[in-house]
């Protein structure tokens, strides 16, 4: 058995799609991506837009198969989506028709929980991410900071292992999104659960995690990946010396890659449409 909470190898994902004149092309999002993710690790993920950071948590949360390589959880395969692993996807993503409550509340429905067990659960995580006074609230009446929150209680809810989180905090100004970093940190120091966490921001990035994986441009794969030596808890103000030298190092990482972008031709191949 894999001494790893998640083992990624040699994951590559294609999608086929339709030319003009009927030829079938095969695109490239992800190529031979290769992982390993400890049990309660932070681990962060950026890379140049459309490199495949999302197909690529598609692929952990088992909602789309692999074209090829494979996944393994706890050494088992991912064959399919499972509630051992919660997503905080890109954008909000609420339920717009259920209040906050019945938002967090949604995991726990599936799981068919007891009626107090849910109110006790969803009441404990509307705490945890500080709503109390929005319980019955809709998202339309919350700031997006605060739906955010809503997003990952309900992610927290129904007690996954992993947590899985795309660009989670991208939409919300910059002292919320501050404010939200140091709740997860909070919440993952009070339940130690693995996430990975895909991130625009080389700052969020080495102020969240234990490792940052940098992805090359598309088709993605992993680059280079940095352990973050900082001690916790990390100074807010950003600015020390092991600060800026690791920030350097991925920036730096992510701008060769820029400049070679251009180079790098998509695959695409033109095979005979059947
Ligand atoms: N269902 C799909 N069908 C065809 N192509 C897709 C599909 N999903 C994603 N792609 C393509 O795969 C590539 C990677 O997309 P993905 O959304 O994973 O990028 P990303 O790294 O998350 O980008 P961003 O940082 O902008 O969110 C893109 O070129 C995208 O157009
Ligand atoms: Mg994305």
């Amino acid at each position: 058995m894999s001494e790893n909470k998640i083992s990624i190898e040699n994951a590559c994902k294609y999608f086929y799609g339709k030319e003009r004149r009927g030829a079938a092309s095969k695109f490239v999002a992800i190529r031979n991506v290769s992982l390993d993710v400890r049990e309660g690790e932070l681990l962060s993920i950026v890379g140049p837009s459309g490199c495949g950071k999302s197909t690529l948590l598609d692929l952990l949360a088992g909602l789309e198969p692999l074209s090829d390589g494979a996944i393994y959880i706890d050494g088992g395969k991912v064959t399919g989506p499972d509630l051992r692993r919660g997503i905080v996807l890109q954008g909000y993503a609420l339920f717009p028709w259920r209040t906050v409550r019945e938002n967090v509340e949604f995991g726990l429905e599936i799981k068919d929980a007891e009626k107090k067990e849910m109110k006790e659960t969803s009441q404990h995580f509307i705490k945890l991410v500080g709503l109390e006074d929005f319980a019955d609230k809709y998202p339309h009446e919350l700031s997006g900071g605060m739906r955010q929150r809503v997003a990952l209680a309900r992610a927290l809810a129904y007690g996954p292992e992993i947590l899985l989180m795309d660009e989670p905090f991208a939409a919300v100004d910059a002292q919320t999104r501050e404010t939200l970093q140091e709740e997860l940190l909070h919440i993952w120091e009070e339940t130690r659960k693995t996430i990975i966490f895909i991130t625009h921001s080389i700052d969020e990035a080495i102020f969240l995690s234990d490792r940052v994986a940098v992805m090359t441009s598309s088709p993605g794969s992993i680059k280079s990946i940095l352990s973050v030596d900082i001690e916790r808890p990390r100074n807010s103000d950003r600015a020390t010396a092991e600060f800026s030298s690791l920030r350097r190092e991925i920036w730096s990482l992510l701008q060769n890659d820029a400049a070679r972008g251009d180079e790098i031709e998509q695959e695409y191949c033109g095979e005979k449409a059947v």
